[in-house]
């Protein structure tokens, strides 16, 4: 290695361009090469720059030194015995996303380099070293950028935290008054209903409230009302003695029972039966249940958290909940708003699900594409937020590049507000006219027919009512695109 002339000064001091004090706190950085020369070299170099230095001539040594030690920057050979340095360069990234990688090649092995730097590789130098103040440079923009994307990881985690609730991430108006609400309930023992479509969160709420709550050392009991078959589930409930009917060969307790002293959350309860409806009213006002079969009351105090995702309200009306179950239930409403009436919450709640799937499946994706978030931000998500978390899934399984872009996204999603892909991927304006539009008409009118028929809870003569279009007509536009009714009802 040549150093400049002027490495060392009269008085003994580092000149600033082979000094790394001024990137602050005196950085960590790893050296990994097999020849000795080039790596006390580097060392001694780095070393007097300020750094801390660890020098070591094995890439296997080097797993193992970067799953212990904090790394900021590793210099790694290309060329090595045992483990080459793309594979380390690998290895690193997966253990330690923030370090930063630089390449150490000869001339032979250019476009190795090129090849890493496309695998995360921050940048290459090349052997022999000229300049050492070269050397020191790279190092130097390497630490800055490694510190640089910590601080702003630090501060997306600190935003994370003043926008997630016990589990449950939002930050708009809406979702901040559904935390507001939760915090200000959850000491009482009043019996909470949670109303809102299927994946908006009312589950989460349920346990938000119960782990706010002074009972959350008790227990948290889930039970579906619409899931268990009529006669089990009023055992299942209330409990029942030994003999009570065929089957019942022991004492049992029922859910109201093993919730005293925590909370009992009452899943879809739209779809409690009308005898046992009123059952569970008389639970509630008398604090009470009797089990099946016994004349005996047993005291119950857990708390009640009920929830629907049909509109409770109408259901009493059509005659098929009772009024004054529901005006018992119902003393604190909590609705849940659809994920489309709360926009402000998606990028949030894709990065949240990105890093939760990326992180699952050990993968080092940064996040979307700015069309991506703009596909996700005008979707209508009728599934709601669980719609959301299966397409983040998905798009973490099949992405194998830095950011999530818009083929990774299933195409409804992808060309809602106008496709921009065709079917194999290409952009649109890389196709003929022609071609161009029968894709963007395609994909307008499946969307215009999804939308129109979500409005109208799949009702095929209303839609087409509506779209002013002949009902066998709309049902044929419907066949084409394999469109079924029933999932909007
Ligand atoms: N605000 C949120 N932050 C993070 N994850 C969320 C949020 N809301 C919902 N989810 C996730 O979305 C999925 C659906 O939520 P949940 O089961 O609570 O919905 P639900 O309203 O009970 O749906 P259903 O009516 O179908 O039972 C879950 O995986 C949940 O973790
Ligand atoms: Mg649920």
């Amino acid at each position: 290695m040549n150093e400049p002339s002027n490495t060392t000064r009269p008085n003994g001091s580092t000149p600033r361009s082979l000094s790394l004090q001024d990137v602050g706190p005196s950085p960590s950085i790893l050296v990994v090469d097999d020849e000795p020369i080039v790596l006390r070299a580097l060392e001694k170099l780095l070393k007097r720059a300020g750094a801390k230095v660890l020098a070591l001539d094995s890439a296997l040594e080097a797993v193992a030194a970067i799953e212990e030690e904090l790394v900021e920057v590793a210099l790694v050979d290309i060329r090595m015995p045992h483990m080459d340095g793309l594979d380390l360069l690998a290895r690193i990234k997966k253990s330690r996303p923030d370090t930063e990688v630089v390449m150490i090649t000869a001339y032979a092995t250019i476009e190795t380099a090129v090849q890493a730097i496309k695998l995360g590789a921050y940048d290459y130098l090349t052997k022999p070293f000229d300049n050492v103040t070269d050397v020191v440079a790279v190092v130097r923009r390497a630490v800055e950028r490694c510190r640089l994307q910590r601080r702003n990881r630090e501060l997306e985690e600190a935003i994370e935290v003043k926008t997630s609730f016990e589990g449950m991430v939002g930050r708009s108006p809406r979702m901040r008054e559904v935390f507001e609400v939760i915090d200000s309930v959850a000491y009482s023992s009043s019996t909470v209903l949670i109303q809102g479509e299927s994946g908006t969160g009312k589950e989460l709420v349920a346990r938000a409230l119960h782990k706010r709550s002074p009972r959350k050392e008790g227990p948290f009991i889930a039970i579906n009302c619409s899931a268990v078959p009529e006669p089990l589930l009023e055992s299942e409930l209330f409990g029942h003695v030994k003999g009570a009917f065929t089957g019942a060969t022991t004492h049992k307790k029922g859910l109201f029972e093993a919730a005293n002293g925590g909370t009992l959350f009452l899943d879809e309860i739209g779809d409690l039966p009308l005898p046992l409806q009123g059952k569970l009213l008389r639970a509630l006002e008398e604090g009470e249940v009797r089990h099946v079969g016994s004349n005996v009351n047993q005291r119950i105090d857990g708390r009640i958290v009920a929830a629907t995702n049909v509109d409770l309200e109408r259901t009493y009306r059509e005659g098929r909940f009772r009024k004054d179950l529901f005006y018992r239930l119902n003393v604190i409403p909590i609705d849940m708003p659809p994920l489309r009436e709360r926009t402000s919450d998606i990028p949030v709640l894709a990065h949240h699900f990105l890093r939760r799937f990326s992180t699952r499946d050990r993968k080092t994706i940064e996040g979307f594409t700015q069309e991506t978030m703009a596909a996700l931000c005008s979707y209508s998500w009728p599934g709601n937020v669980r719609e959301l978390e299966n397409v983040i899934e998905r798009a973490s399984v099949l992405c194998r590049e830095a950011t999530i872009d818009l083929h990774h996204l299933p195409r409804h999603v992808a060309e809602n507000g106008g496709p921009a892909l065709s079917e194999d991927g290409t952009p649109l304006s890389g196709l003929p006219y022609g071609k161009a539009k029968e894709i963007a008409l395609a994909a307008f009118e499946k969307r215009y027919l999804e939308s129109i028929l979500e409005k109208t809870k799949g009702n095929i003569s209303e839609s087409a009512r509506l779209a002013e279009v002949d009902r066998s007509n709309f049902r044929r536009i419907m066949k084409r695109y394999g469109i079924d009714a029933k999932r909007f009802a």
